[in-house]
């Protein structure tokens, strides 16, 4: 199939290219050769290429930057989205789209189900709920990915700013109150190309297997890491007064999922310990 790979140089975007151009005749574009935000540049990219399907990963994906830059933000996430379903359907192509655990409040305490209640507590999350709420109205072929607290060996993530810390600071404070799954965009690309090639439609839920709160995961990476000489301290969300609220309980339930395609995640602990040792290799 001819796939044309939305925001390609970003983090899941590169991985993206990399495993579905192992199957697939890929083409990726990013902001160097469109922009999201104009209808008519999302259709001239599809009829340049005439894909027979579209992987976006573009997005607005600061989160606190959200807070200020609303405007700036809904038109990536939300009209963005929009302009890309719209392309879609006038092109025949489906369209493969990804949005956030934040689009739920946090306060369910068990782990989220595709049809829950989307109750958004910050900007970021509201503009995703709003595209994939455009995504649904606009286009009938279309796979809708929630994910939650990617990271990678490409882009800014977590994993790199802990690493990047311990080079100057012999303590790090990170929030234990907030609860989660990390997920490894590779995974994520391969989940989706299993999803893709089961050709399945609506709203799938996919992260790594396990819980884990931010201050685990540091720890954790410090450990496959070999980072030794680091002191870790929990802390509360509130202590960093930043501008978005974050939910506190924010697991997907992967059973969808599992139950669609026959596979299950890995778990996170393993992805994690993948993804340090291919950033080893590369240097
Ligand atoms: N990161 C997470 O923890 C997380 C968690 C849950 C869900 N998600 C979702 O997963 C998807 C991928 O996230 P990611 O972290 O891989 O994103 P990312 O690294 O921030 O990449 C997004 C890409 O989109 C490009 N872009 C931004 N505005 C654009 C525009 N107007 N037109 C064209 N391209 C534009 C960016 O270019 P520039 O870099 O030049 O701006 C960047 O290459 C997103 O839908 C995100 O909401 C992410």
């Amino acid at each position: 199939m001819r796939i044309l790979v939305m925001g390609h140089r970003g983090m899941l975007g590169s991985d993206l290219i990399e495993i579905l151009g192992r199957e697939h005749e890929v083409l990726g574009v990013d902001m160097a050769e469109f922009d999201i935000t104009s209808a008519a540049d999302c259709v001239r990219i599809l009829g340049e290429f005439r894909p027979g399907a579209v992987v976006n990963a573009v997005a607005y994906t600061d989160v606190d930057g959200c807070e200020t830059n609303r405007e700036a933000c809904f038109a990536v996430n939300a009209v963005g989205v929009r302009n890309v379903a719209e392309a879609c359907r006038a092109a025949g192509a489906k369209a493969v789209h990804y949005s956030t655990d934040y689009v739920f409040d946090g306060t369910k305490g068990e782990p989220y189900l595709e049809d829950d209640v989307c109750r958004p507590i910050n900007v970021y999350g509201e503009s995703k709920r709003k595209g994939e709420e455009a995504l649904a109205e606009t286009l009938e072929r279309h796979l809708l990915i929630r994910t939650a607290w990617l990271y990678g060996r490409g882009g800014k993530n977590f994993v790199k700013a802990i690493l990047a810390k311990v080079k100057d600071e012999g303590t790090l404070r990170v929030v234990d109150d907030q609860v989660g799954s990390p997920t490894f965009t590779l995974d994520l690309a391969q989940a989706t190309k299993l999803l893709l090639k089961l050709d399945c439609t609506g709203t799938y839920h996919v992260t790594n297997r396990g819980v884990c709160s931010w201050y685990e995961f540091a720890r954790r990476i410090l450990e496959y890491a070999q980072v030794a000489g680091v002191t870790v301290v929990p802390i509360k969300s509130g202590e960093l007064n930043r501008k978005a609220a974050r939910p506190a309980y924010s697991v997907l339930s992967n059973r969808k999922f599992m139950e669609a395609t026959k596979k299950a995640m890995r778990p996170w602990q393993v992805a994690l310990n993948d993804c340090l040792s291919q950033m080893r290799a590369k240097g």
